[in-house]
């Protein structure tokens, strides 16, 4: 084969096909591979029969009470998208939302110690009106808020006497007089980080973040989140179908022998089943790339069956809970994300719950229980390990670049940060959204 292509793609993750989609969009010749007969890889939506099977048991097992097949298409994966968030921005100037139908998700909850859980304050108003903190505490806490949302970057004026390039957001907290739980709920349910170290960080990130989630709920008004009917399944196709709309080449069921490097340690190619496809650049997951990868830590998943709502969520057809990592004295938190028939992945009546968080100690399962004790009964229950791997390098050397795994949140702020990640370090640029060009435009 003499053809070259600019890119070569390994995996059909969502994580891939969105790459292969924006390269094929800026006009790069891209060939698209992937070992199994299916895209999605991971992020595939598994029906009953196919979710039973993977762990261990047989399609006969399926209890007839759970209905039809064909209404069931359980993620293994589950993540909702920030309705404001980069991602969704991506799908739509992408043009790939034509394909897909989104629906707002009911609820978003955050849990306190001792008091369960309850919606996360988005705003001022919402800060007054919770149960999760005390009369003043409150009224302190709608200051932050309105402050928070009224903060222009660029514009002092609404710095409100703060100083973003010098203030901590540890500072901040101080400086409204916000206590520690108070704190978490800001910092792990409102901003989304994953651990604590954004408190010695300057304010900006997390204003942003807080305004992201802010504006996203005031899209709805219920949740921030969204998430496609019939889940995440149908993404990796929809991504891929408009990529070859682009020029992209797609090829499933492919064997894949090995990545192929010239003298200098540079790839050069991919061949599969016999056959060698000449490339400039590689980009890959880590089941593609072993030897560029290191695993780096563990995520634990239980997908939970039930015949409920989740308790105490106003029978809220679908929502995420977030516990952070200090109200059950962890070092990392406990994700909880619910949908149902609503959201067409289960039989009319049906729920599925999936409790995640990242490995700490030798007992997983058990980690899972704080987030497990909120479901109430559970009729099936699928406990699995994952590793993370994160790529060992940026890949700018060997032209080999490796998404990470996905890692315990049940969102996809993280997911869609590799993904620019990705392309910065093989463009050297930062990743433009109005720069997008959809065929409309062409
Ligand atoms: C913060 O730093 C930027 C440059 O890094 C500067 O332009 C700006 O004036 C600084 N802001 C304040 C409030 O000092
Ligand atoms: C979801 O729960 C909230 C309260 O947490 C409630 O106000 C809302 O009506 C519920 N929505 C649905 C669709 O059940």
């Amino acid at each position: 084969m003499d053809e070259e292509y600019d890119v070569i793609v390994l995996g059909t993750g969502l994580k891939e096909c969105v790459l292969s989609c924006l390269l094929s969009m800026n006009g790069r010749k891209v060939l698209h591979m992937d070992r199994n007969k299916y895209y999605g890889g991971e992020n595939a939506s598994l029906t009953l029969s196919e979710l039973y099977e993977k762990f261990g048991l047989k399609a006969e097992d399926v209890p007839e009470s759970f209905g039809r097949q064909k209404d069931w298409n359980v993620d293994l994966i589950p993540k909702f998208f920030m309705a404001n968030g980069k991602l969704v921005k991506l799908l739509i100037h992408s043009g790939v939302t034509k394909f897909f139908e989104f629906k707002s998700v009911d609820g978003s909850y955050v849990y306190k110690k001792g008091y369960n859980i309850h919606k996360v304050p988005a705003d001022g108003q919402e800060a007054l009106a919770t149960s999760l903190m005390g009369f003043f505490e409150k009224r302190r806490y709608r200051n932050f808020l309105n402050d928070v949302a009224a903060f222009e970057i660029g514009n002092p004026k609404t710095y409100n006497g703060i100083d973003p390039n010098t203030t901590t957001m540890q500072d901040l907290y101080r400086k409204y007089g916000l206590d520690d739980n108070t704190a978490d709920f800001t910092g792990h349910a409102l901003a989304l980080h994953r651990d604590d170290s954004y408190k010695q960080e300057n304010v900006l990130d997390t204003i942003e973040r807080i305004q992201l989630y802010d504006s996203s709920q005031k899209h709805y008004g219920k949740s921030p989140y969204l998430y496609p009917l019939y889940g995440l399944g149908k993404l990796p196709e929809g991504f891929a179908r408009l990529s070859a709309i682009y020029g992209g080449t797609h090829m499933l069921d492919k064997r894949i022998d090995a990545i192929e490097y010239d003298d200098n340690g540079e790839v050069c190619g991919v061949t599969s089943e016999g056959e060698t496809f000449k490339c400039k650049t590689v980009v890959c997951d880590p089941t593609y790339g072993r030897d560029k990868v290191k695993k780096v830590a563990q995520v634990v998943r239980a997908i939970c069956i039930m015949t409920h709502p989740i308790p105490r969520t106003n029978d809220n057809a679908s929502c995420q809970i977030i516990i952070p990592q200090n109200q059950v004295s962890r070092k990392s938190d406990i994700y909880v994300s619910c949908v149902s028939s609503t959201h067409c992945i289960a039989t009319y009546g049906f729920y599925v719950a999936t409790v995640s968080t990242t490995v700490e100690t030798d007992n997983p399962e058990a980690e899972l229980q704080p987030g497990l004790d909120l479901l109430g009964p559970i009729e099936q229950k699928f406990v699995y390990v994952a590793d993370i791997y994160v790529p060992i390098d940026d890949g700018k050397k060997s032209k080999v670049f490796v998404t990470t795994s996905y890692d315990a949140t049940t969102h996809f702020e993280t997911t869609c940060n590799d993904i620019l990640d990705v392309w910065t370090r093989m463009t050297g640029e930062v990743f433009e959204f109005n720069k997008i060009q959809t065929s409309e435009e062409n």
